[in-house]
């Protein structure tokens, strides 16, 4: 198996593979321009993407968007990943919403292997008021079923933001309770949001509770306050069929085109081994919002 490290020796194994830009709420912090790809990446170009990155190392897979799920195609989608030699991992980030019992059913025999749900209010005002469509009922409704579907364990993910909401913590945490659930919270991220009024640290949150420090099912992604690009062994590539190196970093390579030339995984290689050391470095505006990247 051919295994991937870049120019700083990091190994790059983890592809977050954006299916969609489309998505069925608008969250106020996603900054996902509306549909720009008139083109979504047809099965046969995830195929060959899918074998492309496999070939030259990638081992887990995370389907993202837009909303993976508004694609009708999704379970030949997993399938095709699941299948393809050397990947061993598929799993998803979804909000929940399109997540009925029957689907989450028909994505775990297509081969998923875990969903983290995005869900960031736990006041149905609240959650409309961030995701500005969808329900509260529907994305909680969507845990139940990714839970009898055995594709757990799921992971909830929240964005913190002040004022926002910071007062919907503990039930947050709450939600893990006697199942196989777990909430992480993630640092808001200077992605063309206003994340500088919102944004609180890990820190803070922890420091008012000394206690989640030993939880086993609370994670905190501190992307901001410590970011952990020494250990980055992902890559993106967005739905019009870009590849992304760093969220932090507006490089990106053509796949479509590459995938025409006889030496694609070369050309993959050296793309990849160009992954910034370390990303949002001085200056730094993103070019995409989030939603057009897959987060
Ligand atoms: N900062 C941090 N996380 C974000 N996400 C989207 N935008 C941001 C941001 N600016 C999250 C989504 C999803 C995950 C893929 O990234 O809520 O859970």
């Amino acid at each position: 198996m051919n295994c991937m490290n870049d120019n700083f020796g990091r190994i790059i194994n983890y592809l977050r593979l954006s299916v969609t830009d489309r998505c069925n709420l608008d969250c106020s912090y996603c900054k996902r321009a509306a549909s720009k790809s008139q083109t979504l990446m047809t099965l046969d170009e995830i195929q060959k993407i899918t074998r492309l990155f496999a070939e030259i190392g990638i081992r887990k897979i995370r389907l993202t968007g837009g909303e993976p799920l508004t694609r009708t195609d999704i379970c030949e989608i997993i399938y095709i990943c699941k299948n393809t030699e050397g990947i061993r991992e598929v799993a998803m980030t979804t909000n929940g919403i399109l997540l009925s019992p029957e689907k989450a059913k028909e994505l775990r025999n297509a081969g998923l292997d875990r969903v983290n749900i995005s869900i960031d209010g736990l006041d149905p005002g609240k959650y409309k008021q961030i995701a500005r469509a969808g329900s509260l009922t529907a994305a909680l409704s969507g845990i139940n079923a990714s839970l009898a579907a055995g594709l757990a364990p799921i992971k909830i993910n929240t964005v913190l933001m002040r004022g926002v909401n910071d007062g919907d913590i503990e039930r947050f945490i709450a939600l893990t309770d006697d199942r196989d659930v777990r909430v992480r919270f993630i640092e808001y991220m200077p992605m063309g949001g206003k994340a500088e009024e919102s944004y609180i640290s890990a820190e803070e949150v922890i420091n008012a509770r000394p206690w989640l420090k030993n939880h086993d099912k609370v994670e905190f992604i501190c992307s901001v306050s410590q970011p952990f690009c020494n250990q980055c062994n992902r890559v993106r590539v967005t739905a019009d069929c870009k590849l992304r190196l760093c969220l932090g970093n507006n490089l990106e390579f053509d796949l479509r085109e590459m995938l025409l030339r006889d030496n694609a995984a070369e050309l993959l290689r050296n793309a990849i081994a160009q992954k910034p050391q370390r990303g949002f470095c001085d200056g730094f505006v993103t070019n995409r919002g989030m939603g057009n990247i897959g987060g």
